[in-house]
Protein backbone atom coordinates (compact mmCIF):
# COMPACT_ATOMS: atom_id res chain seq x y z
CA UNK A 1 0.00 0.00 0.00
CA UNK A 2 1.46 3.37 -0.96
CA UNK A 3 1.80 5.88 1.82
CA UNK A 4 -1.10 8.16 0.16
CA UNK A 5 -3.86 5.52 0.25
CA UNK A 6 -2.43 4.38 3.74
CA UNK A 7 -3.08 8.17 4.78
CA UNK A 8 -6.20 8.04 3.31
CA UNK A 9 -7.43 4.82 4.84
CA UNK A 10 -6.31 6.26 8.11
CA UNK A 11 -8.30 9.28 7.28
CA UNK A 12 -11.66 7.24 6.82
CA UNK A 13 -11.21 5.34 9.78
CA UNK A 14 -11.12 8.33 11.89
CA UNK A 15 -14.68 9.38 10.49
CA UNK A 16 -17.44 8.86 11.68
CA UNK A 17 -19.56 6.06 10.86
CA UNK A 18 -21.97 7.15 7.85
CA UNK A 19 -25.86 6.97 9.26
CA UNK A 20 -27.63 3.73 8.41
CA UNK A 21 -29.63 4.96 5.60
CA UNK A 22 -29.86 8.69 4.74
CA UNK A 23 -32.39 9.76 1.67
CA UNK A 24 -33.29 12.91 -0.48
CA UNK A 25 -36.17 13.71 -2.66
CA UNK A 26 -37.72 10.00 -3.25
CA UNK A 27 -40.16 9.75 -5.97
CA UNK A 28 -41.90 6.83 -7.02
CA UNK A 29 -45.07 6.73 -9.41
CA UNK A 30 -46.70 3.81 -10.78
CA UNK A 31 -48.56 4.21 -14.03
CA UNK A 32 -50.29 7.36 -12.75
CA UNK A 33 -50.37 6.95 -9.51
CA UNK A 34 -47.79 8.64 -7.01
CA UNK A 35 -46.77 6.38 -4.50
CA UNK A 36 -44.00 8.51 -2.83
CA UNK A 37 -43.82 12.19 -3.24
CA UNK A 38 -39.78 14.13 -2.20
CA UNK A 39 -39.66 12.00 0.90
CA UNK A 40 -36.18 12.69 2.42
CA UNK A 41 -34.99 11.88 6.02
CA UNK A 42 -32.02 10.07 7.82
CA UNK A 43 -32.16 7.35 10.43
CA UNK A 44 -28.57 7.57 12.46
CA UNK A 45 -27.14 4.92 14.06
CA UNK A 46 -28.02 3.09 17.15
CA UNK A 47 -31.72 5.25 16.55
CA UNK A 48 -35.15 3.45 16.16
CA UNK A 49 -37.53 5.69 13.75
CA UNK A 50 -40.92 4.88 13.57
CA UNK A 51 -42.37 5.24 10.47
CA UNK A 52 -46.25 5.47 10.42
CA UNK A 53 -48.95 6.66 8.35
CA UNK A 54 -52.05 5.33 6.93
CA UNK A 55 -52.48 2.67 4.47
CA UNK A 56 -51.72 3.27 0.91
CA UNK A 57 -49.46 6.36 2.35
CA UNK A 58 -46.50 4.64 0.76
CA UNK A 59 -44.37 3.48 3.81
CA UNK A 60 -43.74 0.03 2.49
CA UNK A 61 -42.67 1.83 -1.36
CA UNK A 62 -40.29 3.87 0.58
CA UNK A 63 -38.77 0.70 2.58
CA UNK A 64 -38.16 -1.15 -0.93
CA UNK A 65 -36.75 2.11 -2.45
CA UNK A 66 -34.08 2.54 0.32
CA UNK A 67 -33.26 -1.08 0.31
CA UNK A 68 -32.72 -1.16 -3.78
CA UNK A 69 -35.47 -3.29 -4.29
CA UNK A 70 -37.59 -0.28 -6.27
CA UNK A 71 -36.06 1.46 -8.19
CA UNK A 72 -36.94 5.40 -7.42
CA UNK A 73 -38.02 7.70 -10.45
CA UNK A 74 -35.89 10.52 -8.57
CA UNK A 75 -34.06 11.45 -5.37
CA UNK A 76 -30.90 9.60 -3.46
CA UNK A 77 -30.19 6.78 -1.27
CA UNK A 78 -26.89 6.12 1.08
CA UNK A 79 -27.79 2.50 2.90
CA UNK A 80 -24.66 2.83 5.33
CA UNK A 81 -23.01 5.41 3.60
CA UNK A 82 -23.20 3.60 -0.10
CA UNK A 83 -25.32 3.02 -2.36
CA UNK A 84 -28.67 0.97 -1.87
CA UNK A 85 -27.93 -1.61 -4.65
CA UNK A 86 -24.46 -2.11 -3.02
CA UNK A 87 -24.01 -5.86 -2.02
CA UNK A 88 -21.66 -4.39 0.77
CA UNK A 89 -23.79 -2.12 2.15
CA UNK A 90 -26.98 -5.12 1.92
CA UNK A 91 -25.09 -7.80 3.39
CA UNK A 92 -24.67 -6.16 6.60
CA UNK A 93 -28.83 -4.64 6.90
CA UNK A 94 -31.23 -7.17 7.81
CA UNK A 95 -34.86 -6.74 6.64
CA UNK A 96 -38.13 -8.34 7.29
CA UNK A 97 -40.74 -7.79 4.97
CA UNK A 98 -44.03 -7.01 4.74
CA UNK A 99 -45.77 -10.49 2.71
CA UNK A 100 -43.28 -13.12 2.78
CA UNK A 101 -43.21 -16.79 2.36
CA UNK A 102 -40.37 -19.18 2.90
CA UNK A 103 -40.08 -22.71 1.21
CA UNK A 104 -42.78 -24.83 2.77
CA UNK A 105 -40.41 -27.55 2.45
CA UNK A 106 -37.24 -26.36 4.20
CA UNK A 107 -36.44 -26.62 8.38
CA UNK A 108 -36.68 -23.40 10.57
CA UNK A 109 -33.00 -23.92 11.18
CA UNK A 110 -32.55 -24.55 7.05
CA UNK A 111 -34.20 -21.14 6.07
CA UNK A 112 -31.32 -19.32 8.13
CA UNK A 113 -28.72 -21.12 7.26
CA UNK A 114 -29.62 -20.48 3.99
CA UNK A 115 -30.01 -17.11 4.77
CA UNK A 116 -26.53 -16.69 6.33
CA UNK A 117 -24.92 -18.27 3.09
CA UNK A 118 -26.73 -15.28 1.73
CA UNK A 119 -25.19 -12.65 3.88
CA UNK A 120 -21.65 -14.20 3.39
CA UNK A 121 -21.37 -14.05 6.90
CA UNK A 122 -20.05 -16.51 9.33
CA UNK A 123 -22.23 -17.46 12.01
CA UNK A 124 -21.56 -20.56 14.18
CA UNK A 125 -24.32 -22.72 14.67
CA UNK A 126 -24.80 -22.06 18.57
CA UNK A 127 -25.61 -18.23 17.65
CA UNK A 128 -27.85 -19.04 14.80
CA UNK A 129 -29.58 -21.98 17.61
CA UNK A 130 -29.66 -18.48 19.89
CA UNK A 131 -31.64 -16.50 17.48
CA UNK A 132 -34.16 -19.15 16.96
CA UNK A 133 -34.50 -19.12 20.75
CA UNK A 134 -34.61 -15.59 20.60
CA UNK A 135 -38.06 -15.51 18.45
CA UNK A 136 -38.94 -18.33 20.42
CA UNK A 137 -39.10 -20.61 17.78
CA UNK A 138 -36.32 -22.71 19.43
CA UNK A 139 -38.05 -25.66 19.80
CA UNK A 140 -39.90 -25.70 16.12
CA UNK A 141 -36.05 -25.59 15.04
CA UNK A 142 -36.10 -29.17 13.30
CA UNK A 143 -40.33 -28.25 11.89
CA UNK A 144 -41.06 -27.53 8.08
CA UNK A 145 -41.84 -23.71 7.87
CA UNK A 146 -45.09 -25.31 5.78
CA UNK A 147 -46.55 -26.30 8.90
CA UNK A 148 -46.04 -22.95 10.67
CA UNK A 149 -48.72 -20.67 11.76
CA UNK A 150 -48.96 -17.11 10.63
CA UNK A 151 -47.09 -15.98 14.12
CA UNK A 152 -44.32 -18.28 13.56
CA UNK A 153 -43.46 -17.84 10.55
CA UNK A 154 -43.16 -13.76 11.36
CA UNK A 155 -41.24 -15.35 13.93
CA UNK A 156 -38.96 -16.66 11.51
CA UNK A 157 -39.09 -13.73 9.46
CA UNK A 158 -37.73 -11.52 12.04
CA UNK A 159 -34.79 -14.64 13.02
CA UNK A 160 -33.51 -14.08 9.38
CA UNK A 161 -33.33 -10.38 10.30
CA UNK A 162 -31.52 -10.55 12.84
CA UNK A 163 -29.06 -13.64 12.35
CA UNK A 164 -26.61 -12.24 10.36
CA UNK A 165 -25.81 -9.50 13.26
CA UNK A 166 -26.77 -6.65 11.20
CA UNK A 167 -25.68 -2.57 11.66
CA UNK A 168 -29.34 -1.81 10.28
CA UNK A 169 -32.56 -3.48 10.67
CA UNK A 170 -35.59 -3.10 8.84
CA UNK A 171 -38.73 -4.26 9.83
CA UNK A 172 -42.18 -3.82 7.91
CA UNK A 173 -44.91 -4.69 10.23
CA UNK A 174 -42.91 -7.17 12.37
CA UNK A 175 -45.57 -7.89 14.83
CA UNK A 176 -48.72 -7.89 12.82
CA UNK A 177 -49.26 -11.39 13.41
CA UNK A 178 -48.03 -11.77 16.44
CA UNK A 179 -49.91 -12.21 20.06
CA UNK A 180 -49.35 -9.76 22.74
CA UNK A 181 -46.58 -11.88 24.25
CA UNK A 182 -44.46 -11.98 20.75
CA UNK A 183 -45.18 -8.45 20.67
CA UNK A 184 -43.89 -8.00 24.14
CA UNK A 185 -40.58 -9.71 22.87
CA UNK A 186 -40.14 -7.52 20.29
CA UNK A 187 -40.23 -4.26 22.20
CA UNK A 188 -37.76 -5.80 24.11
CA UNK A 189 -35.67 -7.56 21.41
CA UNK A 190 -35.85 -3.50 19.36
CA UNK A 191 -34.13 -2.13 23.02
CA UNK A 192 -31.80 -4.81 23.22
CA UNK A 193 -31.13 -3.78 19.16
CA UNK A 194 -30.13 -0.26 20.06
CA UNK A 195 -28.38 -0.40 23.25
CA UNK A 196 -25.79 -2.28 20.54
CA UNK A 197 -25.62 0.47 18.51
CA UNK A 198 -27.95 -1.25 15.72
CA UNK A 199 -30.46 1.07 13.50
CA UNK A 200 -34.11 0.24 13.61
CA UNK A 201 -36.49 1.50 10.94
CA UNK A 202 -39.75 0.11 12.41
CA UNK A 203 -42.81 0.46 9.86
CA UNK A 204 -46.17 -0.50 12.03
CA UNK A 205 -49.69 0.53 12.60
CA UNK A 206 -49.54 -0.31 16.58
CA UNK A 207 -48.91 3.47 17.87
CA UNK A 208 -48.27 2.30 21.25
CA UNK A 209 -45.53 -0.22 20.41
CA UNK A 210 -44.14 2.72 18.09
CA UNK A 211 -44.10 5.41 20.96
CA UNK A 212 -42.51 2.88 23.49
CA UNK A 213 -39.67 1.87 21.05
CA UNK A 214 -38.84 4.87 18.81
CA UNK A 215 -36.70 7.43 19.39
CA UNK A 216 -38.13 9.77 16.09
CA UNK A 217 -41.05 9.18 14.03
CA UNK A 218 -41.88 10.35 9.92
CA UNK A 219 -45.09 10.49 9.43
CA UNK A 220 -46.17 9.66 5.73
CA UNK A 221 -49.56 10.59 4.64
CA UNK A 222 -50.75 10.17 0.60
CA UNK A 223 -46.94 9.44 -0.14
CA UNK A 224 -45.66 12.75 1.38
CA UNK A 225 -43.74 13.37 5.25
CA UNK A 226 -46.58 15.01 6.71
CA UNK A 227 -44.46 15.29 9.98
CA UNK A 228 -41.49 14.41 11.66
CA UNK A 229 -39.62 14.83 14.64
CA UNK A 230 -38.63 13.13 18.05
CA UNK A 231 -41.56 12.26 20.01
CA UNK A 232 -40.77 15.38 22.66
CA UNK A 233 -41.37 17.96 19.66
CA UNK A 234 -44.23 16.04 17.78
CA UNK A 235 -46.48 15.34 21.59
CA UNK A 236 -45.30 18.49 23.16
CA UNK A 237 -44.70 19.19 26.78
CA UNK A 238 -44.89 17.24 29.79
CA UNK A 239 -48.35 18.00 31.99
CA UNK A 240 -48.66 16.81 35.62
CA UNK A 241 -52.42 15.71 36.46
CA UNK A 242 -52.83 16.10 40.53
CA UNK A 243 -55.35 15.62 42.55
CA UNK A 244 -55.23 17.67 45.50
CA UNK A 245 -57.59 18.72 48.07
CA UNK A 246 -57.32 22.00 51.00
CA UNK A 247 -55.10 23.74 48.54
CA UNK A 248 -54.96 27.29 49.95
CA UNK A 249 -53.60 30.59 48.07
CA UNK A 250 -49.82 30.13 48.36
CA UNK A 251 -50.24 26.25 47.33
CA UNK A 252 -52.22 27.47 43.92
CA UNK A 253 -49.14 30.10 43.42
CA UNK A 254 -46.90 27.34 43.60
CA UNK A 255 -48.85 24.78 41.20
CA UNK A 256 -49.16 28.13 38.92
CA UNK A 257 -44.96 28.93 39.03
CA UNK A 258 -44.11 25.50 37.99
CA UNK A 259 -46.23 26.24 34.33
CA UNK A 260 -50.11 26.82 33.01
CA UNK A 261 -52.30 25.77 35.31
CA UNK A 262 -55.66 24.58 35.24
CA UNK A 263 -58.26 23.19 37.69
CA UNK A 264 -61.27 21.43 37.40
CA UNK A 265 -62.79 21.24 41.24
CA UNK A 266 -60.02 18.87 42.75
CA UNK A 267 -58.35 17.87 39.56
CA UNK A 268 -55.50 20.11 38.71
CA UNK A 269 -53.26 19.96 35.50
CA UNK A 270 -50.21 22.02 35.34
CA UNK A 271 -48.06 21.97 31.72
CA UNK A 272 -44.85 21.68 33.19
CA UNK A 273 -41.96 24.27 32.47
CA UNK A 274 -38.46 22.46 31.26
CA UNK A 275 -36.80 22.78 34.59
CA UNK A 276 -39.57 21.77 36.63
CA UNK A 277 -38.43 18.90 39.39
CA UNK A 278 -41.79 16.75 40.32
CA UNK A 279 -40.53 15.38 43.96
CA UNK A 280 -39.49 19.62 44.74
CA UNK A 281 -43.36 20.74 43.64
CA UNK A 282 -45.29 17.67 45.50
CA UNK A 283 -42.98 18.21 48.49
CA UNK A 284 -43.29 21.88 48.48
CA UNK A 285 -47.54 21.66 48.12
CA UNK A 286 -47.23 19.13 51.72
CA UNK A 287 -45.79 21.76 53.26
CA UNK A 288 -47.79 24.22 52.67
CA UNK A 289 -50.68 21.86 53.94
CA UNK A 290 -51.87 20.08 50.90
CA UNK A 291 -53.28 16.60 50.99
CA UNK A 292 -51.69 15.35 47.81
CA UNK A 293 -54.30 12.44 46.65
CA UNK A 294 -52.51 11.21 42.97
CA UNK A 295 -49.75 12.88 40.84
CA UNK A 296 -49.61 11.35 37.46
CA UNK A 297 -47.36 12.57 34.42
CA UNK A 298 -48.71 12.95 31.33
CA UNK A 299 -48.82 14.23 28.22
CA UNK A 300 -51.19 13.52 24.34
CA UNK A 301 -51.00 9.88 23.15
CA UNK A 302 -48.96 9.48 20.07
CA UNK A 303 -52.28 7.88 18.59
CA UNK A 304 -54.07 11.33 19.21
CA UNK A 305 -51.26 13.45 17.67
CA UNK A 306 -51.18 11.43 14.59
CA UNK A 307 -55.09 11.00 14.28
CA UNK A 308 -54.92 15.34 14.50
CA UNK A 309 -52.01 15.31 11.96
CA UNK A 310 -54.13 13.03 9.13
CA UNK A 311 -57.51 14.77 9.91
CA UNK A 312 -56.55 17.91 9.75
CA UNK A 313 -52.88 18.18 8.58
CA UNK A 314 -52.52 20.13 11.78
CA UNK A 315 -48.56 19.52 12.03
CA UNK A 316 -47.99 22.55 14.85
CA UNK A 317 -46.27 21.48 17.34
CA UNK A 318 -48.75 21.29 20.34
CA UNK A 319 -49.00 23.70 23.13
N1 LIG B 1 -46.11 -2.80 -7.35
C1 LIG B 1 -47.04 -1.84 -7.36
N2 LIG B 1 -47.76 -1.57 -8.47
C2 LIG B 1 -48.69 -0.60 -8.49
N3 LIG B 1 -48.98 0.19 -7.43
C3 LIG B 1 -48.28 -0.01 -6.31
C4 LIG B 1 -47.28 -1.03 -6.20
N4 LIG B 1 -46.77 -1.00 -4.96
C5 LIG B 1 -47.42 -0.02 -4.30
N5 LIG B 1 -48.33 0.58 -5.11
C6 LIG B 1 -49.20 1.70 -4.74
O1 LIG B 1 -48.43 2.66 -4.05
C7 LIG B 1 -49.16 3.20 -2.96
C8 LIG B 1 -48.38 3.01 -1.68
O2 LIG B 1 -48.33 1.63 -1.35
P1 LIG B 1 -47.47 1.07 -0.13
O3 LIG B 1 -47.49 -0.42 -0.18
O4 LIG B 1 -46.13 1.73 -0.14
O5 LIG B 1 -48.31 1.60 1.12
P2 LIG B 1 -48.11 1.36 2.69
O6 LIG B 1 -47.97 2.71 3.32
O7 LIG B 1 -47.03 0.39 2.93
O8 LIG B 1 -49.54 0.76 3.10
P3 LIG B 1 -49.95 -0.40 4.15
O9 LIG B 1 -50.04 0.27 5.49
O10 LIG B 1 -51.29 -0.84 3.67
O11 LIG B 1 -48.91 -1.47 4.10
C9 LIG B 1 -50.53 2.53 -2.98
O12 LIG B 1 -51.43 3.38 -3.64
C10 LIG B 1 -50.30 1.27 -3.79
O13 LIG B 1 -51.45 0.91 -4.50
MG1 LIG C 1 -46.95 -1.45 3.78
Amino acid sequence: MTAASDTAETLLAELPPAAAVWCSGLRKRYKRRTAVDDVSFTVRRGEVLGLLGPNGAGKTTVIKMLLGLVRPDAGEVLLLGRPARDPKARARVGYLPELFRYQPWLTATEVLDLHVRLAGAAIPDAERRGCLALVGLADRAGDRVGGFSKGMQQRLGLAVALVARPEFVVLDEPTSALDPLGRADVRDLLLSLRAKGVAVLLNSHLIGEVERVCDRVVILDKGRIAASGSLAELLGQRELRLRLDEVGAAAEARLAAAGKLTRDGDAFTVALGDEVAVPDLVADLVGLGVRVHAVEPGRISLEERLLDILRTGNTEEPA
